[in-house]
């Protein structure tokens, strides 16, 4: 027997033991349909959580998705994760299996993880010195160090303004739309949707830093001073390097790709364990308003778990606005829920930023070069398949 499907029967057993433990942590989740993982005939584990009570048992039958159990260790510690799984077609599973599968995610966070699962309706907004943060709250850059690390730290994302003067935004405007004019469907560092005409649409660009002015903003002194709000040990990636400085272009009427992200965490595809925290710089070329398709945060989500939801779902949270300006700063954790929504109507000027990556060093656990590069794995010509058509199509 292999060493990872020992480490996964002791692991169950011993979960299995204290599953009530994990209740508290699992408050917020609604029942599951019941769950089965398998990677071998004498490895096979079931799940059942009906709103009351939490059962991990060895499966008494055949069913069940098939999962590596190197896959399978890697959610047991955060290293993998649901989607990159689905997206690698990694799995086996019967139709509707993975649907249930994405369900189950952050109450195996809990279980794994010790992750309790987000409540919307209560998310915890109190600091280590006992002071509740305001989400909708924005500062400037002269607000009070130390209140502004601590609103970052708790409700994960912080809205700095009037960062930037208008003719250094007139500037980082034009490089945006010289990046997008050289952008090509099939170049590797951009990113593609489809409009509702069927139009390939940029998206974003991953190569920013090929331009000495934006390359040159991790060295900024504005810059710097919103970085040393973040927890210490994070490093500014390479400008240079692809991802470096990504530039978002956000675009009406989409109806493919990954334009309109519905809430997710940016280690969604994997290495949370080692990416996170993370922390996101944005500068925002425009005003980011809901009609030019703000971004918006889960307060608190990041020291939590929060399941997938398809970017139609009636029921999902609305969240907090970032209300950023042209000129302003946001910083969020990579791990806080964060969504894309469409434009909420029609304005001269969607949202446009510039994004600054800051991150614990690590090496991607399968050796890629980057854990959001699964997305394109299948597909040649940059566009992104959706999640919920995955699944469905299962
Ligand atoms: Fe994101």
């Amino acid at each position: 027997m292999s060493d990872a499907i020992q480490q996964l029967q002791s692991l169950h057993h011993s979960l299995s033991q204290k599953a009530s433990e994990r209740l508290p942590l699992l408050a917020a989740q609604p029942a599951l349909p019941p769950l089965t993982l398998r990677c071998a005939d004498d490895c096979a584990f079931s799940f059942r959580y009906d709103g009351q009570q939490l059962t991990i048992t060895p499966a008494t039958d055949n069913n069940g998705i098939s999962i590596d159990a190197k896959d399978w260790l890697g959610l047991s510690d955060d290293m993998e994760a649901v989607p990159p799984l689905i997206y690698g077609d990694r799995l086996r599973s019967a139709p509707g299996e993975l649907n249930t599968l994405l369900a189950w995610e952050p109450a195996l966070r809990a279980i794994y993880r010790g992750l309790p699962v987000y409540d919307p309706l209560a998310p915890d907004l109190i600091d280590e010195a006992g002071h509740e943060h305001d989400p909708a709250r924005t500062y400037g850059l002269n607000d009070s160090p130390t209140t502004r690390r601590r609103a970052l730290n708790t409700l994960g994302y912080l809205v700095v303004h009037d960062v930037f003067n208008d003719e250094e935004q007139e500037r980082f405007r034009h490089y945006a739309q010289q990046l997008k004019a050289a952008a090509r469907e099939d170049d590797k560092h951009s990113w593609w949707g489809k409009n509702s005409q069927g139009d390939s649409v940029l998206c974003r660009t991953l190569n920013g830093g090929d331009i000495d002015e934006l390359a040159g903003l991790y060295q900024d002194s504005r810059i710097t001073q919103l970085a040393a709000l973040m927890p210490e040990g994070l490093k500014g990636a390479n400008p240079r390097e692809q991802d470096g400085v990504t530039v978002i272009y956000k675009n009406p009427d989409m109806s493919e790709g990954l334009s309109d992200l519905p809430w997710h965490r940016d280690c969604g595809m994997g290495g949370h364990a080692i990416m996170c925290p993370t922390v996101i710089i944005s500068i925002y070329l425009y005003d980011a308003t809901d009609e030019a398709g703000a971004l918006r945060f889960l307060p608190g989500s990041h020291k939590a778990s929060f399941g997938f939801l398809d970017a139609g779902d009636r029921n999902a949270p609305r969240g907090v606005r970032a209300d950023a300006r042209a000129g302003s700063v946001t910083l969020h954790y990579g791990d806080v829920m964060h969504a894309a929504p469409e434009p909420q109507g029609h304005c001269e000027h969607y949202r446009q930023s510039i994004l600054l990556t800051y991150q614990p060093e690590y090496r991607h656990h399968r050796g890629d070069r980057h854990y959001n590069d699964i997305l394109f794995n299948e597909r040649e010509d940059g566009q992104v398949p959706n999640m919920k058509d995955l699944v469905d199509g299962n």
